[in-house]
């Protein structure tokens, strides 16, 4: 069975999205930073402050890549620099839908804003550091997979949408389980 990876923004909804979806469909939900952290026995955050950004890059392309690999549906919440490796991607799509959770700066903002632990964000105009990422990155979220705009919706709209999207790709499979 094909998995469903959810990509998107700091602050799109990947996780809690994924988790509600993964209820729906009754398949497994996995987080890719999670299994980072529990992989190296430490937050991000320390990841980057201690071993920097690169070092991240490496073992979040690692895990995706094993993520990438199951072949249980399961449902996949990345990290949002998941984009910047087109290698994830790609080992992504091998069995995977993609959807991307698509939401705008500013509301990025604001729902990142009591998020005090993500690395990139740490800047004193957060707003400022926000914009400049999500105008670097914003062509490559829109390149990724199929786009489901988040911003005005409950999360209860949005999961049927990325369930509706998931079933039409994936044919009659999911319905079995959903
Ligand atoms: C990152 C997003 C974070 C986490 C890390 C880097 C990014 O994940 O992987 O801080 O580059 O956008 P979330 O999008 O789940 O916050």
């Amino acid at each position: 069975m094909k998995n469903l990876v959810l990509i998107g923004f700091m602050g799109s909804g990947k996780s809690s999205i994924g988790r509600r979806v993964a209820g729906r469909l009754g398949r497994d939900f996995v987080d890719v930073d999670v299994v980072i952290e529990q992989r190296e026995q430490r937050r991000i955050s320390e990841i980057f402050e201690l071993d920097g950004e690169h070092y991240f890059r490496r073992i979040e392309a690692a895990v995706v890549k094993e993520l990438a690999a199951r072949t249980d549906g399961c449902v996949i919440a990345t990290g949002g620099g998941v984009v910047l490796n087109p290698d994830n991607l790609h080992a992504l799509r091998h069995n995977g839908v993609l959807i991307v959770l698509w939401v705008d700066a500013d509301t990025a903002h604001q729902r990142t804003a009591h998020k005090q632990h993500l690395p990139l964000l740490k800047a004193p105009d957060r707003h400022a550091r926000v914009k400049e990422l999500f105008t670097k990155r914003e062509a490559l979220y829109r390149a990724a997979g199929t786009l489901v705009d988040t911003c005005g919706k409950t999360l209860d709209e949005v999961v049927e949408e990325v369930v509706a999207i998931y079933r039409h790709h994936h044919g009659g499979e999911s319905h079995r389980h959903g």
